[in-house]
């Protein structure tokens, strides 16, 4: 009897074995540098570049390609299509939408409280569209943004009037009027670039920069002890904690003036008061002081880079302006303020900022997404807990998606009668500035509403020319600063008052 039993488990084993050992052998196995044991390929790349090493990659491994750091996996998707199959397509769509643990969630975010660090649960969910709701209707609508992102650009274009023809840095000109608009967005009032909140908002951001870099985040999260030597990272993490609660301190004060004007803070602390279907609070202080932070971080960096490119990259095509000014003339006038309801008939002012959001690519790899259970990918079998790195740099770079990737063509999104290709358009569609799917951009509405608005205030009034006396280099975007999105370095350029420029 026991040598049956044996012999049928012996059998019963083997076959066992064997269809694991056929299903794991019949997987694709994903291609990649191989790295070195334990560390990976950590040393095979500037951490804070990342994604040129990534493009290179791509360009020998392929669409889909596998890394480990630390033994940790990573599975970079380098195509358009990829991407769509990875974050828009069921059962992926979900599974995808996860975010890794990091340093920067776990300590800077209070343990995930916010909305962009934090993997998805029930709470999380309606911390989202609370927000996301919240930017995109805010009081009337857009419409009421719209009336103070115009109240501002009055200002921005007083200010040039006095700058008429001098050699001049745009970057403080334009982080006030983002920062500006951010503040109205969120306590609904703002004092101005000397207003303490805007000095706070400011040093927050360069903070967050400087630090929330996926490299410092590994060597953080293996290392968490480092927080407390007196190391300059760490020096910042606690910075960001101390600019962080003044930040709270300033809104919280500001909230209580008597004003009419509201912003996101307000309906905020109102839904503080609310309790789910088990009495229990949903909305808690630190879910209000991380939905603020990432508003401000989230908000400021990727709008000012994608400005001072764009400013950067018409002075030097004076015949885009040119057409540019022949659009807004037409559409416009010389004497309106442009609104948000030119945009669609300002068809070239929207491929500009299209074609600029995809040339400078300047949240290079998005943000990093997880994977909370096993799934297939380009019919790969992809781990749960692998980080996907949507590798956005190489999508809008690549010559199998675009012909000249490196050259700035605005032209690239207007068909043969100079109109906009539609959004469906398969070329429009490779462009993934924003993401897509469950974690895309919630600010995207805001911020192109806020990007269009500058370039046509600029534009109907101004001529953008290089310094006197001075050469402005081109806008080459492998030579953008570094961090958690990609900045122009600094330059100079002149506003000269398009009544100045027109023949007597
Ligand atoms: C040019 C401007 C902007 C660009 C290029 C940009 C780009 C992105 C990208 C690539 C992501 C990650 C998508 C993903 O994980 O798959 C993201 C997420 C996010 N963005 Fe933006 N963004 C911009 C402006 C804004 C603004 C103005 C706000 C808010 C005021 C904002 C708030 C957020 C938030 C909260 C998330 C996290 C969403 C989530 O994790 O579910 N962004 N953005």
């Amino acid at each position: 009897m026991l040598e049956f039993v044996l012999f049928w488990s012996l059998i019963c084993f083997s076959v066992y074995y064997t269809v694991q050992w056929t299903i794991r052998s019949s997987r694709k196995v994903l291609p990649g540098p191989k790295g070195w044991p334990a560390v990976g390929v950590l040393f095979e790349f500037d951490l804070s570049t990342l994604h040129f090493k990534l493009f290179e990659w791509s360009a020998k491994y392929g669409d889909i390609f596998q890394f480990e750091v630390f033994r940790k996996k990573f599975v970079s998707l380098n195509s358009s299509d990829i991407l769509r199959e990875a974050f828009s397509k069921e059962p992926n769509a979900s599974i995808t939408s996860a975010r890794p643990q990091t340093f920067v969630g776990e300590y800077i975010f209070d343990n995930y409280s916010d909305i962009a660090f934090a993997s998805p649960d029930s709470a999380w969910t309606k911390r989202r569209k609370l927000a996301f709701q919240l930017i995109r209707s805010y009081g009337d609508g857009l419409s009421c943004i719209e009336y103070q992102i115009k109240k501002k650009l009055r200002t921005v274009s007083e200010e040039i009037r006095h700058l008429d023809n001098k050699n001049v840095d745009p970057s403080d000109m334009v982080e006030e009027f983002i920062l500006y608009t951010l503040e109205i967005l969120i306590i609904g009032q703002s004092s101005g670039k000397n207003g303490e909140l805007q000095k706070v908002l400011r040093k927050l951001d360069f903070l967050i920069n400087a630090t929330a870099n996926p490299g410092i985040d590994v060597v953080y999260s293996l290392f968490p002890f480092l927080r407390f030597l007196p190391l300059r990272t760490s020096l910042m993490f606690k910075e960001i904690q101390k600019t962080k609660q003044r930040m709270l301190d300033l809104m919280e004060l500001l909230s209580k003036a008597d004003t009419t004007e509201k912003g996101v803070y307000h309906t905020v602390v109102d839904v503080m008061n609310q309790r789910d279907e088990q009495g229990k609070q949903w909305f808690t202080k630190d879910n209000l002081s991380n939905l603020l932070m990432n508003l401000v971080v989230a908000g400021f960096l990727t709008t000012r880079g994608t400005i001072l490119s764009m400013i950067q990259l018409l002075a030097k095509r004076p015949d885009l302006q040119k057409a540019l000014q022949q659009e807004i003339d037409r559409v416009i006038g010389p004497d309106r303020e442009p609104c948000l309801a030119d945009r669609e008939k300002c068809h070239l002012a929207e491929a500009v900022v299209i074609e600029t959001l995809r040339y400078i690519s300047h949240v290079p790899l998005s943000l990093l997404h997880a994977t909370s259970q096993a799934t297939t990918i380009g019919g790969y079998s992809i781990d749960k807990n692998t980080v996907i790195v949507p590798n956005l740099w190489t999508i809008h770079h690549s010559e199998k998606e675009w012909d000249e990737p490196f050259k700035f063509k605005p032209e690239r999104f207007l068909d043969a009668e100079g109109l906009l290709l539609p959004s469906n358009n398969p070329i429009r569609k490779r462009v993934i500035a924003f993401g897509f799917g469950k974690r895309s951009c919630i600010g995207e509405v805001f911020a192109r509403s806020r990007i269009f608005l500058f370039l046509a205030t600029i534009m109907q009034q101004t001529t953008i020319l290089e310094p006197e006396g001075k050469s402005l280099e081109d806008l080459l975007p492998r030579e953008m600063v570094p961090g958690v999105s990609l900045q122009p370095k600094d330059y100079e350029i002149r506003f000269v008052l398009r009544s100045n420029l027109r023949p007597s």
